[in-house]
């Protein structure tokens, strides 16, 4: 897992409890002389060691750990990849061109970047089906990513969820008839 993913959760933690329990998770994971850099790539393992930590330190499922970690910190991936983002974009669009323009470009900059397998398909001018696809079955920070982006950019939207042996399949609707600009509001 990307280092960027790693130093948002330290983030993470210490918004959400302090400086101490992150020092202390890291020591209870046996990784206290790791120094998460954002260019590097940490194993898989490291991600699974803190989360299932999270879940005993504040009482969660994975799947809540992961979703409020996703929604933490999309308002800052947005910020930092705003760069692949098309003026003008609803919260829709940034979704339905993730893997185009978002997670290509990760992959782009370092081939061994290995973000999940998103397929998007629009089923309406409101409505978009995500399937999604990765060993690591972590649609859950993808979910909490989802509901970050639309509450940045002041949009209602609802997500429906089905599982299957193949992945997840996720139906995101924005809500209409609400007065929300279309605009971002801080991205911080
Ligand atoms: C601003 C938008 C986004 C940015 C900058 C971004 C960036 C990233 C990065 C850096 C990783 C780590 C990849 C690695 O470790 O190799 C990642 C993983 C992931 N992304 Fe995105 N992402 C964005 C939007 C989304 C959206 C909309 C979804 C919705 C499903 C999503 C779902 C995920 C999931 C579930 C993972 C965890 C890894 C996995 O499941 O295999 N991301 N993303």
């Amino acid at each position: 897992m990307h280092g960027l993913i790693f130093q948002k959760l330290q983030d993470f933690v210490i918004d959400i409890s302090s400086g101490e329990t992150w020092l202390k998770m890291k020591k209870e994971a046996g990784l206290e002389d790791v120094i998460f850099s954002p260019t590097r790539k940490y194993p898989d393992e490291y991600i699974e060691k803190f989360v299932a930590l999270a879940q005993d330190h504040f009482g969660l499922e994975r799947d809540d750990v992961l979703e409020a970690f996703g929604k933490h910190m999309g308002p800052k991936l947005i910020q930092l990849f705003n760069f692949t983002i098309v003026p003008g974009w609803t919260a829709l669009e940034i979704i339905e061109n993730t893997e185009e323009y978002i997670h290509k470009t990760l992959k782009t900059a370092d081939p061994n970047v290995d973000t999940p397998k998103l397929v998007v398909t629009r089923i309406s001018g409101n409505e978009l089906k995500l399937e999604y696809n990765s060993p690591r079955k972590m649609i859950a920070l993808g979910i909490g990513i989802v509901k970050a982006i639309g509450e940045a950019f002041g949009e209602q939207l609802t997500i429906t969820r089905e599982d299957t042996d193949e992945g997840t399949t996720l139906v995101i609707k924005k809500q209409l008839g609400h007065a929300w600009t279309a605009r971002p509001q801080s991205t911080m």
